[in-house]
């Protein structure tokens, strides 16, 4: 029962609204019941006042620039915690113990190979096909692979896939990049941590002994970390809604990192570091940020800007900090696209424009930097964010699907076309 009521007024008939209450944020109204007794929709495209579900995982105020995986606030994470421990938080709901933390490694260790015969399906890709293109693909094809993974009514198959996917991502990743530079395929090493088997996966040959530095296994573990989940973004929301309908994870999963490769969303880090590169020399700035001011030039200053925050992005200050650490740790210094970088940054954010529109660098905007830094192409940057959101579509689908309300996404539309009108032959066109 709610405790406040709302009231609408149409024409001359009054609806009860109730008001629910979150442990935190502004009230809800719920309309579920709107449509069956007003015979009106609510109109909202891009969902900027509606929330879609009920979700206990990710917070976010974003006035106040807050971010909290299960209450616990992302710097602290970022600080005192590690990826594999967070990723743990966000699908059980509670820090492991010593004991369950290790009972989970190993389930994921364990995990981190793939089928075999994924490396054949592999070579049925271009060799420029960007990484993303190949990500998309090889999620969607392991409910080819996994097939006992893939009863959604299932508890423990749910379980075993969620574990599945987590374990076997930055391998597909990794082999997607192997696979674009035409080297071979590294296979996962579990005496590694997670982070650093990425780094191995990526950057090891076969040729050579390949040391991974733990300071740099640290920088990437704590990227994953910040991307970890992010409440019920773009991408999020597509998994949902392709989980509604009873589909696979591995298909919901896939359908997510589609709508993750969009410049607006996770492609973003890739199209500022490109940004940077194109400005190329700090006197060029000016130029660019009339144009991102220019209501008639589609081009917008990647790696700015937030739908939800509009004070700072919480995990923008933790890159901004481990971009700094990183680079002081290779030792560079005079890089002309961070010199672009910073220099954009502050003029951006002593620009009228972006102080009153609230603009502000987001967590794309650094993420780039570092990653270039560790030696990643910029066409791996998005695949790198899909590694590391994967927990998160993850455990908000396992939340859905747990969910005893859930039912399938259908949202309706304000029908502006065409009223009824007949067919014409077409001699009568
Ligand atoms: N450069 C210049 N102007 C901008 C920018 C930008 N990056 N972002 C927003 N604006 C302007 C926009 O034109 C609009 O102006 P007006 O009010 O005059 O029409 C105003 O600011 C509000 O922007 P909006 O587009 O209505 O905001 P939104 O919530 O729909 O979009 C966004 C949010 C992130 C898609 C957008 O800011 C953007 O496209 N930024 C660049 C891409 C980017 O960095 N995306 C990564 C987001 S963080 C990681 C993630 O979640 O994936």
């Amino acid at each position: 029962m709610a405790d406040k009521i709302a009231k609408l007024r149409i024409d001359d008939s009054e609806y009860d609204l109730p008001v629910m209450s979150p442990t935190q944020g502004p009230d809800v109204l719920d309309i579920r019941k709107l449509y069956a007794q007003a015979d009106v929709f609510t109109f909202d495209p891009g969902f900027t006042s509606t929330a879609s579900c009920e979700s206990k995982i990710t917070y976010i105020d974003g006035d106040k620039g807050e971010l909290w995986y299960r209450g616990y606030p992302i710097e602290q994470l970022a600080a005192k915690s590690h990826y594999l421990e967070v990723c743990y938080l966000l699908l059980y709901g509670e820090l492991p113990t010593q004991q369950q933390m290790e009972d989970f490694e190993t389930r994921v260790t364990r995990h981190t190979m793939v089928h075999e015969q994924m490396h054949n399906f592999f070579r049925g890709f271009r060799r420029d096909a960007h990484p993303m293109a190949t990500l998309v693909g090889v999620i969607g094809a392991m409910s080819a692979f996994y097939h006992d993974s893939t009863d959604v009514n299932d508890p423990w198959q749910r379980e075993v896939a969620a574990i599945r996917l987590i374990a076997k991502v930055p391998t597909i990743a990794a082999m997607a990049y192997k696979y674009s530079i035409g080297q071979p395929f590294v296979y996962p090493r579990n005496d590694l941590d997670y982070a650093s088997n990425f780094l191995h996966m990526c950057f090891s040959v076969p040729a050579e002994k390949y040391e991974v530095d733990p300071a740099l296994a640290r920088a990437m573990d704590r990227i994953f970390t910040l991307h970890a989940d992010h409440e019920q973004n773009a991408s999020t929301s597509t998994v949902r809604l392709a989980g509604s309908s009873g589909a696979n994870p591995f298909a919901c999963i896939a359908a997510g990192i589609a709508c993750l490769w969009g410049p607006a969303h996770g492609g973003a880090n890739q199209a500022c570091l490109e940004m940077l590169r194109e400005i190329g020399t700090v006197d060029r700035i000016p130029e660019y940020i009339a144009r991102a001011k220019d209501k008639s030039d589609p081009f917008k200053l990647m790696g700015f800007g937030h739908r939800v925050y509009k004070n700072f992005d919480p995990r923008a200050k933790v890159m901004k900090e481990s971009a700094d650490e990183v680079l002081d740790l290779l030792g560079i210094k005079d890089n002309p696209t961070l010199q672009v970088a910073k220099e954009l940054e502050k003029i951006a954010l002593e620009d009228p424009y972006f102080i009153e529109k609230k603009l502000y660098p987001n967590v794309d905007f650094y993420s780039g930097i570092i990653l270039e830094a560790m030696g990643f192409p910029t066409s791996m940057f998005t695949p790198i964010f899909a590694l590391s959101r994967t927990v998160g579509w993850v455990a908000q689908w396992k939340e859905m699907i747990g969910d005893p309300q859930n039912k399938i996404g259908r949202p309706r539309q304000l029908y502006v076309g065409n009223v009824k009108r007949d067919y014409k032959d077409v001699a009568d066109r």
